[in-house]
């Protein structure tokens, strides 16, 4: 299928998304629900009016851009990914998915194309976990994967709740309305950035993703005593900072010694109270990030890593408590959409590999409801998370090649 891709116009519609921030260029910010996010999803909700797709928004803010097929009883084929974006990072993390998807849609039109199973473009609610400390928020309402009266006393850290932030932002309804049956869509594709070196080391253009690592987040809070930063001796302190720069230490630790390679552990939160520099930290919160694409090693490392922070604390006779905030399975890509991805690369004379995904998406949760898959092209120097994030124009215009060509055969 000759396919009229319009490059120009997704790179720019890319900027004009990445204008939608809270910080200066060319770092980005939008974090959900907050005004900024609302408008860029205004402004993303006329791009799909344009396009002449059926728009609408869940509960929770999952939106859903409709071409309607031939055949629109028959589930539909899916593809989307997340706008939302964690402080000072890039430009083309989760929105590379949606517009993509969106110019995959609109090329496929432009060739005349017309589709027996609809196809949606969605745009997932809060993918990343910065607000409310749980990642792919919208996606796991959506697949069923949480509960929703868990979801509703969800709470960022300010206190406000899921339900006030997005009541706030214009979303109304329950939350228990968001959750699809798992024959809604017939198969559903993301396309993303690798975040990741692979592909450009190797110079590929395309990744097939077969699989998606089990991410978990560990919450480790930690009591001392504190006092004056001056007056207390050394002898005499129980600093809880201490304690906690001991148990990152330890993560590090149990990561490397998993025995493998895929085992990756992150202490990317540490809240220091009072937070005075004449103070001795009396309490600290720290959230840790554990993934591997082994389930039982992932687990048998969050073991580890909570003994030993236990054993830590005990010896500096600082109290510690920790709590599991989520621990995913990994997800397998669906042999129907891999299929699909192949031959619509080879069909676009473009080579792949296949690969595993490191980073988690909403394509984890999807699966769960959907024959799913996902489609990777690469970011310079695997970059991602950091305002230098790029993916080149030509990577893009692949990438929605590809993608097209792929929703096209699903949806035949
Ligand atoms: O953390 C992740 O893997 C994703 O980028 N939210
Ligand atoms: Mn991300
Ligand atoms: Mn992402």
């Amino acid at each position: 299928m000759n396919l009229d891709v319009r490059t120009d116009q997704v790179v720019q519609e890319l900027e004009t998304l990445a204008a939608f921030s809270d910080v200066p260029a060319p770092a980005v910010s939008r974090i959900v629900f907050t005004e900024t996010d609302r408008k860029a999803r205004a402004w993303l909700w006329g791009l799909c009016s344009e396009a002449a797709l059926i728009v609408r928004a869940d509960a929770v803010g999952n939106t859903f851009a409709r071409w309607e097929g031939s055949a629109p009883e028959l589930p539909a084929v899916g593809s989307g990914s997340h706008i939302d974006a964690i402080p000072h990072s890039g430009r083309y993390d989760g929105t590379v998915g949606v517009l993509g998807a969106l110019e995959a849609i609109r090329a496929l039109q432009r060739a005349g194309f017309r589709p027996r199973r609809s196809i949606e473009l969605l745009l997932f609610t809060s993918e990343e976990p910065t607000r409310f400390g749980i990642g792919c928020l919208g996606s796991r309402l959506l697949s069923g994967a949480l509960d929703p009266a868990g979801a509703a006393d969800l709470r960022d850290g300010n206190g406000a709740t899921l339900d006030q932030a997005r009541a706030a932002a214009r979303f109304s309804g329950s939350l228990a309305s968001v959750a699809l049956p798992r024959d809604h869509y017939h198969a559903f594709v993301e396309l993303h950035i690798e975040q990741g070196p692979l592909l450009e080391c190797e110079c590929v253009p395309m990744g097939i993703v077969t699989a998606i690592a089990a991410p978990a987040t560990l919450r480790i809070d930690i009591e001392g005593e504190g006092g004056h930063a001056g007056a207390v001796l050394m002898p005499y302190r129980c600093d809880a900072f201490l304690t906690a720069a001991e148990v990152a230490l330890a993560v590090e630790a149990a990561a490397k010694g998993s025995g493998a390679i895929d085992t990756v552990g992150t202490v990317g939160v540490c809240e220091i109270f009072p937070g005075a520099v004449n103070s001795i930290p009396s309490r600290v919160r720290m959230l840790v990030d554990v993934r591997d694409i082994d389930l039982a090693r992932r687990d048998r490392v969050l073991e580890a890593i909570q003994r030993r922070a236990m054993a830590i604390a005990a010896g500096r006779l600082a109290g510690l408590c920790t709590e599991i905030l989520n621990a995913d399975a990994p997800a397998e890509a669906s042999p129907l959409v891999v299929d699909a991805l192949r031959r619509a690369s080879a069909e676009q004379g473009l080579r792949y590999r296949t690969m595993v995904s490191r980073a988690y998406h909403d394509s984890l949760f999807m699966a769960r409801i959907a024959r799913t898959g996902m489609l990777f092209i690469p970011c310079r120097d695997g970059v991602s998370h950091r305002p230098d994030e790029y993916a080149a124009p030509w990577d893009i215009e692949n990438g929605v090649r590809v993608l097209a060509a792929a929703l096209a055969r699903l949806a035949a």
